[in-house]
């Protein structure tokens, strides 16, 4: 007994599976996707599209324990697809990701105390304890590490052990001090309202590594939001202005003496689903709209009650980090901002690095992926 029906179609091949799924996999997408088509070693296509007859037709397919076999007419060569292949591959279907967690909007009842918290010596250690934490922080796009050793290299350890770090403008990582000579209101004593970092980058870095190894000053407490519940409110009770906001481009700019970096980007950009994607938000960066002056109006509105939103204690949830803390976020999502403080009172000192959502969701694959540890007899 086959787990796999098949009828042959006129362009396509339609399976049924013992389940009740079906399939309907046009035939010049199985030529395209030959097993024998695919590097051995690398597992990349090394047939030329151009080389296969686009009328290409089975003359015969047969279902065996593990495989179909199609042979085709015309060339005759013979394909030998795995069946758990074709079941993960159903076109029209996207294939499982390991690393597509549903985020768990979240708003001020989450509170402090809400946000998850790990152990960093874990994390480094233990490849379950990574996937864990990372799980965590793709869903609720914010957790916090504990019992980080007190140098600034020890924030960055964590980093690299999901991937590579994302540099920017401001180096591979960047320390968030009281300067003389700052080139962004990071680098003074005043309060940040709530942002995301670098929204003036074309991609702007994924996730942000803030450690904090000293925090002695008065004030200097941190606050957080979640971007994509203030979207979804806002698609929810004022459906106009997140039109807006998902619809029209506004330019965001930071220059200094090095660098002027600029994009055009909407404040929320959504998935193919329409669901929030990326949030884009930073007033002290937002350069001078350039919209048609007939849309302002609407826009403004709209970009007010974005902002409104930020300020309302509803979404927030505030904290005072410690020595040997590290908060990582999704900067794409996640909104941050600080207190003032007072440098007199005592000294202040984040380390930040930020590491791209692409190369985080690439960490998780490969750790779900993953035999688990034989059990030692
Ligand atoms: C930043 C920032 C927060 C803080 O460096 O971009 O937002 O708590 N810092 O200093
Ligand atoms: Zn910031």
């Amino acid at each position: 007994m086959t787990s796999l029906d098949i009828a042959l179609g006129v362009d396509a091949l339609e399976a049924r599976w013992a389940d009740g799924r079906q399939a309907t996999y046009p035939y010049l997408w199985l030529r395209d996707n030959c097993p024998s088509a695919f590097h051995p070693q690398t597992q990349e296509r090394i047939v030329d599209l151009l080389a296969v007859d686009p009328d290409a037709r089975p003359h015969s397919a047969v279902v065996t324990e593990e495989f179909l076999v199609i042979g085709w007419a015309g060339d005759g060569h013979v394909s030998r697809f795995p069946l758990a292949w074709l079941a993960a591959h159903r076109p029209g279907e996207a294939l499982a990701d390991p690393a597509a967690i549903a985020p768990r909007i979240w708003r001020a009842d989450l509170a402090a105390s809400g946000i998850a918290r790990h152990a960093a010596a874990e994390v480094l250690g233990d490849d379950q304890a990574l996937q864990a934490w990372m799980t965590e922080t793709l869903r609720d796009g914010i957790t916090i590490l504990e019992g980080m050793a007190d140098e600034p290299r020890a924030g960055v350890e964590v980093a690299q052990r999901v991937g590579f770090l994302r540099p920017t403008n401001f180096g591979p990582t960047f320390e968030v001090v009281n300067r003389p000579d700052p080139n962004n209101l990071a680098f003074t004593a005043l309060s940040l309202p709530l942002h995301t970092d670098l929204p003036n980058q074309e991609v702007p870095p994924g996730f942000q590594f803030l450690h904090c190894i000293a925090n002695e000053a008065t004030g200097g407490g941190s606050l957080f939001a979640d971007g994509y519940a203030i979207a979804c409110d806002l698609r929810e009770e004022e459906p106009e202005a997140f039109r807006m906001l998902s619809e029209v481009a506004v330019p965001f700019r930071f220059h200094d003496r090095e660098t002027d970096i600029r994009v055009h980007a909407p404040v929320i950009a959504l998935d193919r689903r329409g669901e929030p994607l990326e949030i884009r938000f930073n007033a002290h960066i937002a350069a001078v709209f350039d919209m048609p002056p007939d849309i302002m109006p609407a826009y403004y509105r709209a970009y007010r009650a974005f902002m409104d939103r930020t300020r309302q204690a509803g979404y927030r949830v505030a904290l005072k980090l410690i020595p040997g803390e590290m908060v990582v976020f999704d900067n794409r999502r996640i909104l941050h901002g600080r207190e003032a403080f007072d440098p007199a009172s005592g000294f202040r000192h984040l380390h930040g690095c930020y590491l791209d959502r692409g190369d985080f969701a690439s960490r998780l694959r490969v750790l779900a992926a993953r035999k688990p540890e034989p059990i030692a007899a």
